[in-house]
């Protein structure tokens, strides 16, 4: 059984307007350095998860360095005061629910994991129910699309609350980057869905640089998907990942934003996503 939050009907609460939509050419770098924080973290991320969902996972696909981040405090403590902001600009955001209202069909239960105070779900489509998750909870009171939704810190313990197979779709938006044990998680994301139902993980090249792990902190557009796409591969079960890519200049081929690119002013945010399915059985498995 879940256990979560309920969703506050009153929603007048006050909050901080906090400007923290980072451009990737500026990265920001912690106060703090790895070796001396004040609450006694490492620098190695911790990890749990159970063991039936460890058994999924046939290899890691991160190094110990490679989850490694420059602020080592509690991602609770990053994120224990809402952001209300988007992290990402409209043309990612559009592109994003045009893939879900691909993927995603109505009466369908979706786990957003990752998430915060705003929805990139198609408003249109009703869905069966939509469980939110994330670090802070007034965020996630005031996304409207939220049936109800939990607090977890992935990169503590990578157990979800949730029965087996219980979700027809799982979605990740321009989070991926922050999880240090992603091979746990995907896991996890396996055992909650329904066989048949799909993971969507999107992301662009912008990101809280000192939360971001070092394996995505120091790679490339291309290393990051490919390292998306490890991600699914090292679950048994997952189909072959799908990779979804939308980059400035893909619609828009007019002089003038031609010109625009060239003056480095295109303004518009790569758009990446990587999508697999459940497979109903494990290709490995033979018996009826
Ligand atoms: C850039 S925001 C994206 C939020 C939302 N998906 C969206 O599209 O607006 C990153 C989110 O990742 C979540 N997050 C970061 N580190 C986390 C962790 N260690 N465990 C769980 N969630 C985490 C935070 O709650 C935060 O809302």
């Amino acid at each position: 059984m879940l256990s979560l939050h309920p969703i506050p009907t009153a929603r007048t609460r006050s909050w901080v307007n906090f400007p923290f939509h980072i451009h990737p050419s500026l990265p920001r770098i912690s106060a703090s350095s790895p070796t001396s924080n004040n609450n006694n973290q490492t620098n190695q991320p911790t990890s749990s998860s159970s063991s039936s969902t460890s058994k999924l996972i046939k290899r890691f696909v991160l190094s110990n360095k490679g989850r490694t981040k420059l602020n080592t405090y509690s991602d609770r403590d990053f994120y224990s005061y809402p952001r209300f902001v988007t992290h990402v600009d409209d043309k990612f955001i559009s592109t994003l629910t045009d893939l879900y209202r691909e993927r995603l069909f109505s009466g369908w239960e979706v786990l957003d994991l990752m998430s915060s105070w705003v929805s990139h779900l198609p408003r249109e489509v009703k869905y069966k129910r939509v469980v939110g998750h994330g670090l802070n909870a007034q965020e996630l009171a005031k996304n409207p699309r939220l049936d109800s939704f939990f607090v977890k810190n992935l990169n503590e313990e990578q157990q979800f609350q949730a029965e087996d197979c219980s979700f027809d779709a799982v979605i990740c938006a321009v989070s991926v980057q922050y999880l240090q044990w992603p091979e746990k998680v995907f896991a996890e994301v396996f055992r909650v869905l329904k066989p048949g139902g799909v993971f969507i993980v999107s992301f662009s090249n912008r990101m809280f640089y000192e939360k971001a792990i070092a394996a995505w902190r120091d790679g490339t557009a291309f290393s990051r998907v490919q390292l998306v796409v490890q991600y699914f591969q090292c679950i048994d079960g997952f189909t072959q990942p799908e990779v979804v890519r939308r980059l400035p200049g893909d619609v828009d081929n007019s002089p003038l934003s031609g010109i625009m690119r060239l003056l480095g002013l295109s303004g518009s945010d790569p758009f990446y996503a990587v999508v697999a399915y459940r497979n109903f059985k494990p290709v490995y498995e033979t018996t009826q």
